[in-house]
């Protein structure tokens, strides 16, 4: 039985906070930014070097000590659910061959700590309201969101963005939003947080004013875009139920965080390492060519062969 503890938020009201164990990940959505490869293959199952992306964000989750992980599914999408089951034949031939390392593998895509149930999302109606369908299995109880298109290079950092993020909501009961620096150019193609001008150092958090969609430059509160990691309060439920569709016809969840905003505190949590959004083209391939350099066993290769060779006669 978990322990609730009684903590203040910063609107001076007390509420009771539990560990947060659970996680949503959302993965109904069309990928079509990735087309034609995601015609008949989940975009959260494209490869990074020889994993799944959607796998990355299951050992971040299980890193991070969440046990219980929701993924909001569409029927299009049952490759996920299998990588993440058992594969009886393929476990069997590779025992039976000896081959004892990849069978760990197979065998270890499911981290051992973490159980994964899944939700369909009848028909791809955004991102909030593919949050709202894990309401009935997260229950009243704060969770994370993680964004499974967005892929995290903690950079060798000695304590993961998800750790300190799930750190700070259990210690305040204040919902957490990640945050990273962008050029200048580029504040008009994301979320940009206003931090009330505080000069914000990664790792850190700051309490968010509100968030400005695809500022002009000139407007731009900050140079801090939102990435796609959340961990909210049980309050947010009744706010998605009651947002209705905007953009696109979509149940936006920035709809619901600005709403929450009116009545709760909300941290910003300014990330460390780098973030790749694997959904479109170039972040794909970019984060790829990352992971690989970074790889034990192509790592070193890769990296020699991205190495300009000099130009002898030059
Ligand atoms: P995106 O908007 O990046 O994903 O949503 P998408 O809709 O698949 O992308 P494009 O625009 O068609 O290329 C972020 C995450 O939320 C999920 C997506 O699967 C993605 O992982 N999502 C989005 C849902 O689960 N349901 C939705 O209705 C929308």
């Amino acid at each position: 039985m978990e322990q609730a503890i009684q903590v203040k938020t910063n609107k001076h009201e007390s509420k009771a906070v539990f560990n947060v164990t659970k996680a949503v990940l959302p993965v109904a959505g069309f990928g079509s930014r990735m087309l034609p490869a995601t015609k008949a293959i989940p975009k959260e199952m494209l490869p990074i070097v020889d994993k799944p992306i959607i796998q990355y964000i299951v050992e971040e989750c299980a890193r991070a000590g969440i046990t219980e992980i929701v993924m909001v599914t569409h029927t299009s999408k049952k490759a996920i659910e299998n990588h993440f089951s058992t594969a009886d034949e393929l476990e069997q031939s590779l025992a039976s061959k000896g081959k004892n390392e990849l069978l760990a593998q197979v065998q270890g895509t499911k981290p051992s700590t973490v159980t994964i149930s899944y939700v369909q999302q009848g028909e791809a109606k955004g991102l909030g309201h593919a949050v709202l369908c894990a309401k009935e299995i997260i229950g009243d109880e704060p969770f994370a969101v993680l964004l499974p298109d967005v892929l995290i290079d903690e950079d060798d950092s000695e304590v993961d963005n998800l750790t300190l993020m799930l750190q700070n909501f259990e210690a305040t009961g204040t919902s957490q939003i990640m945050l990273e620096a962008v050029i200048a150019e580029d504040v008009t193609k994301f979320g940009i947080a206003d931090i009330n001008g505080v000069d914000l150092q990664a790792g850190k958090s700051s309490p968010l004013i509100r968030v400005v969609e695809k500022p002009s430059q000139e407007d731009a509160p900050s140079n801090l875009a939102i990435v796609g990691r959340y961990i909210f309060p049980p309050s947010i439920w009744a706010l998605l139920e009651n947002t209705s569709a905007g953009v696109g016809g979509e149940i936006q969840l920035t709809d619901a965080m600005d709403e929450l905003i009116k009545t709760e505190s909300m941290d910003a949590y300014y990330m460390t390492g780098k973030s790749h959004d694997c959904g479109n083209k170039l972040g794909y391939a970019k984060a790829v060519i990352n992971f690989a350099t970074k790889h034990p066993e192509i790592g070193k290769e890769i990296t020699q062969c991205l190495t300009p060779v000099p130009d002898p006669s030059a």
